[in-house]
C-alpha cells in the first residue's frame, strides 16, 4: 500500500501531468484538498472509489482516513492544488508517513505560479532585467513569516515576485513594495489562473489597489516586477547568431567544435 501525493495543477483539469491521472485512476481512494481540486481531475477516480475532500478535517482525521485504507491495503491517491512542494501542508503528512513507516510517493504538478504567467503570456526571467523569481506569501492569521523573509527584504533585490495567499493584504503589500520597485512597477494580479472564470487585472503599484478595489479574494496570484511590462530588454545571448556554444560551435578555434554529438 502507498500514498501518492499528486499535484492536481491549478485548475484546469487538463493541466494534470500524465503520470498524476494513472496513479489517481489506479487509487481506490482519493484524499482531495478542498475546492482548488477541480471536478475534472476527480473525474479521473475510478468507479467506487472512496473519495474524500478533506478542507473540513483535522491532520488526525487525514491520518485517520489513510491509516484506514493502509489496514485495507488500498493504494491512497492524495491531491493537492497546484504543485505539492509549496503550501501543501504536505511535509507534515510525510512526516507522520515516515513514522508509521507507510510508503509514499510524490508527484509533481503545474503550480499557480506557472498558470499565471501563461494567463499573462509572461516570462518572469528577463534578461539583464529579472533573472529570479521569490515565491512567497504574506503573514496570514495562521501562519507568521519566518524572521528575514520580509516582502521588503525580497523587494530589495529587485527580482520578480509570486506572491500567494495575500490578495486580501494588498494595501500592505503595495506599501512594502513601493519604496524599492517604486510607484510605476508592473503588477499582474491574476485571480483563478486557468478556471474557466478566470480574471486577469494589470496595473502598477499606484493603481492596482483601486483597480481590485476588493472584487477579488482567495484564489489570485499578485505578480509584482519591472519584467511584466518590459519591452526593452535585451535578447539572451544563447541565441545571439555569434554566440559560441556546443550545439553551435561559430569557428574552426571553437572550443565546442568537436562536441556536437
Ligand atoms: C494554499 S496555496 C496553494 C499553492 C499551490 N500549491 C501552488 O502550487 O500554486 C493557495 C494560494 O495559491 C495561489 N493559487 C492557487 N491556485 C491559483 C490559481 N488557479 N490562480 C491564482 N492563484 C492561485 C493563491 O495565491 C492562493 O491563495
Amino acid at each position: 500500500m502507498t500514498v501518492h501525493f499528486i499535484g492536481a495543477g491549478p485548475g484546469a483539469a487538463d493541466l494534470l501531468t500524465l503520470r498524476g491521472r494513472d496513479l489517481i485512476a489506479a487509487c481506490p481512494v482519493c484524499l482531495y484538498a478542498g475546492s482548488l481540486v477541480p471536478e475534472g481531475v476527480l473525474a479521473h477516480c475510478p468507479e467506487g472509489a472512496r473519495i474524500v475532500n478533506t478542507a473540513p478535517l483535522s491532520l488526525d482525521e487525514i491520518m485517520a482516513e489513510i491509516s484506514a485504507a493502509h489496514a485495507q491495503g488500498q493504494d491512497v491517491a492524495r491531491l493537492h492544488s497546484g504543485d505539492v512542494s509549496i503550501w501543501s501542508a504536505m511535509g507534515e503528512q510525510l512526516r507522520r508517513l515516515r513514522a508509521l513507516d507507510i510508503p509514499y510517493t510524490v508527484t509533481p504538478g503545474v503550480p499557480s505560479f506557472a498558470a499565471a504567467a501563461a494567463a499573462l503570456g509572461a516570462e518572469l526571467t528577463l534578461p539583464e532585467l529579472a533573472q529570479s523569481l521569490v515565491l512567497t506569501r504574506t503573514p496570514g492569521r495562521a501562519s507568521r513569516m519566518p524572521e528575514g523573509e520580509s516582502l521588503s527584504a525580497f523587494a530589495a533585490t529587485g527580482a520578480t515576485l509570486a506572491i500567494h495567499l495575500s490578495i486580501q493584504n494588498l494595501a500592505q503589500v503595495v506599501a512594502d513594495l513601493v519604496p524599492h520597485y517604486g510607484p510605476d512597477c508592473a503588477v499582474a494580479v491574476v485571480w483563478r489562473a486557468s478556471w474557466p472564470d478566470q480574471r486577469i487585472i494589470r496595473g502598477t503599484l499606484s493603481t492596482i489597489e483601486a483597480q481590485i478595489a476588493g472584487s477579488m479574494e482567495r484564489t489570485a496570484l499578485i505578480l509584482v516586477g519591472h519584467a511584466l511590462a518590459a519591452e526593452g530588454f535585451a535578447e539572451s545571448a544563447l541565441y545571439a547568431p555569434d554566440y559560441d556554444r556546443r550545439f553551435r560551435p561559430q569557428s574552426a578555434d571553437s572550443i565546442y567544435k568537436d562536441s556536437r554529438e
